[in-house]
Parts: C-alpha cells; sequence; structure tokens
C-alpha cells in the first residue's frame, strides 16, 4: 500500500515518541498537600489514604525535608485543629496550627520552598461546613470576613499563596482587600474556582474530620455545569485570583480544558483524594499497574491543559523515578 500518511511512522521506537512526545511532566508541575495535626511527635498514616500522613508540625519539617529532596517545592498545608467552634475560631488564631506549621517550614528552609496554605473553614466548624451557618443556611458574606482573616492569619505567618477552597461568592476579593489594607500585597491567591460538590473528596473528609451536616450544594458547583465553571474562574480572575483552579480533576478534565483556554493566569488541578484512594485500592487488589495508571491520570491532566497539578501521589512518582 502506498500510504502518504502513516501516523505510525513517528511510534516506531522509544526515542523517536519521546522526540514527538506533546506532554510533559516535571517535580516542579506538582503541589504536595499536608495534614498538620496537633501535639508532638504524630506521623500516622490515614487509613482512607495510604501512604499519606496525619503529622504534626515538629515531624512536618522532616516530611518537607525529604519531599524537598525529592525535588518537591510547592506545599499544601491543611489544619486540623482538635478545638471546633460555630465559627472556627481557631481558623483565624495568629499561633494557629497552620500558623505554626508555616514558622516552622520557613525557618527552616527559607526560600527554598513554595508554602500554600488552604483557607477553609471546615475543618475547624463543629458543624463541618465552610463558611458560618445561621439557621440551617451557609451563611455568604459574613463568611467571607472570616475566610480573609483566615488567609491574613496565613500570609502573616509567611504563606507564599493562600487558597481559599469554600466556594462563597466574593472570597477572593474580600481576602485581596483585607491582605492588601494589611500590606500583604504580595502574598498570592490560588482560588478554588470550579470546585465540584463531589463525591470524590470522601478520603479527604474522613482525613480532616470535615464532613458536613448535610451537604454542600449550596455552595460547591453542580457536577452538571460546565459553562457556569467559566463564571466562576472568570470572576476569580476579575477579584484578583493569580491562578484558578479546577476541582476534582479526571471526571472534570472538560473543565480543565475551557477555563484553560479562557484564562491568562496558570490553572491549577486538584487530583483529589476519592481519585488517590481509587488508584491505590485497584493497585492493591492487583487490577492495575501503580506507574502506568498514575502517570496516564497525571499526562491526562497536563494534557487537558493543567499547568500545576495538586497530587498524593508526587512521593510516589518522584522516589519510583517515574517522574524527575
Ligand atoms: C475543604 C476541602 C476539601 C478538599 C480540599 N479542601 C473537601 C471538601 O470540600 O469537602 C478536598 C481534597 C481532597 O479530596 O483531596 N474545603
Ligand atoms: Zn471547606
Amino acid at each position: 500500500m502506498n500510504l502518504l500518511h502513516r501516523p505510525r511512522r513517528l511510534r516506531t521506537t522509544p526515542l523517536m515518541r519521546e522526540l514527538v512526545a506533546e506532554t510533559d511532566i516535571a517535580a516542579r508541575h506538582l503541589i504536595t498537600p499536608h495534614f498538620v495535626v496537633e501535639g508532638r511527635g504524630h506521623v500516622d498514616e490515614i487509613s482512607s489514604m495510604p501512604g499519606v500522613t496525619h503529622v504534626s508540625v515538629d515531624k512536618l519539617v522532616d516530611e518537607v525535608a525529604a519531599d524537598i529532596d525529592l525535588g518537591l517545592r510547592t506545599h499544601l498545608l491543611f489544619g486540623i485543629p482538635e478545638h471546633k467552634d460555630d465559627h472556627g475560631t481557631a481558623a483565624v488564631a495568629k499561633d494557629g496550627l497552620v500558623p505554626q506549621a508555616l514558622q516552622a517550614l520557613r525557618d527552616r528552609f527559607g526560600r527554598d520552598v513554595v508554602l500554600v496554605t488552604d483557607v477553609c473553614l471546615c475543618a475547624y466548624t463543629s458543624h463541618g461546613h465552610c463558611g458560618f451557618l445561621e439557621d440551617g443556611v451557609v451563611v455568604n458574606d459574613a463568611s467571607a470576613d472570616q475566610l480573609a482573616r483566615m488567609a491574613l492569619a496565613h500570609a502573616k505567618a509567611g504563606a507564599d499563596i493562600v487558597s481559599p477552597s469554600d466556594m462563597m461568592d466574593g472570597r477572593v476579593g474580600a481576602i485581596r482587600d483585607l491582605l492588601d489594607d494589611e500590606g500583604f500585597v504580595n502574598t498570592s491567591i490560588l482560588a478554588y474556582s470550579a470546585k465540584f460538590a463531589s463525591a470524590y473528596y470522601g478520603p479527604f473528609r474522613d482525613a480532616c474530620d470535615s464532613a458536613p451536616r448535610g451537604d454542600r450544594k449550596t455552595y460547591q458547583m453542580d457536577s452538571r455545569n460546565g459553562r457556569e465553571a467559566l463564571l466562576e474562574a472568570l470572576l476569580d480572575m476579575e477579584e484578583g485570583a493569580d491562578m484558578v483552579m479546577v476541582k476534582p480533576a479526571l471526571a472534570y478534565l472538560d473543565i480543565v480544558r475551557r477555563v484553560r483556554e479562557q484564562a491568562l493566569c496558570p490553572v491549577v488541578c486538584y487530583n483529589v483524594s476519592g481519585e488517590y484512594s481509587m488508584v491505590k485500592a485497584a493497585v492493591k487488589a492487583g487490577f492495575a499497574d501503580e506507574r502506568a495508571v498514575v502517570m496516564e491520570n497525571l499526562l491526562g491532566m497536563r494534557r487537558a491543559g493543567a499547568d500545576l497539578i495538586i497530587t498524593y501521589h508526587g512521593r510516589d512518582a518522584l522516589r519510583g523515578g517515574w517522574i524527575r
């Protein structure tokens, strides 16, 4: 057969395939989450997320040191406080868990790390919602004010990037305003812009003990909506977001692509706990080759348009030499 076009010509050898590969992934694209708990000496594996730990501040420094050795430079901190109340008071404390962690990491690593903090109330409230609950309703504006105070506490303690994950309207603007008023003009905001009400957060909610009374459908997005995700991203950019996020990743790669096409800023996706734990479970059951499946997932996110990926697979990927 005389065939002018034979796409297989470019797939003949590993080096030929390497030559024409369109998508890359490197350590610099990955952001590594940490679940910080109170006390000392804790490094406890989270049962729903094999390989991920609850870690106290003293041990967090060691965990991050090991990650830095692997090439992971960007770290996302979640606080899991012992004290929970209606308004998530512990979230805004100057000497709270996350501020302590930030200070310890900055003292030890200086500018060799980028420190990102999750800004949300759900791990801090007794009812588990991401904002204030009044008469059974998660109220918007008072919640946004509290989130801004939380972001300020993180900025003061040295966060490079604050990352609101609550989905209240106007919270990016409220955070930008307060940070600027207080002189933190260079603290960046990574907005969880299109965060869907998803069943893939299950293992995380176990980890953070943050399952809400009821559900989050009055603030997180309906998974049927793509256009609305663009609205959310555009509003966050107008309010001053420096980067926008789509979350979860795998069932929402169309959204990643669409946001990528509209946004001029970096786009991040969150490869969430349920996505991670499903892979781990499949591997454990002998149904999947971990390296192959993880790389296919992460490359799919990059190909869809994610500049950066928040993932729990980073350590395995670097340790295994799957990524450099
Ligand atoms: C809380 C928050 C959640 C995640 C990140 N921040 C869960 C939720 O909204 O219930 C999910 C992360 C994951 O599943 O890995 N606002
Ligand atoms: Zn929340």
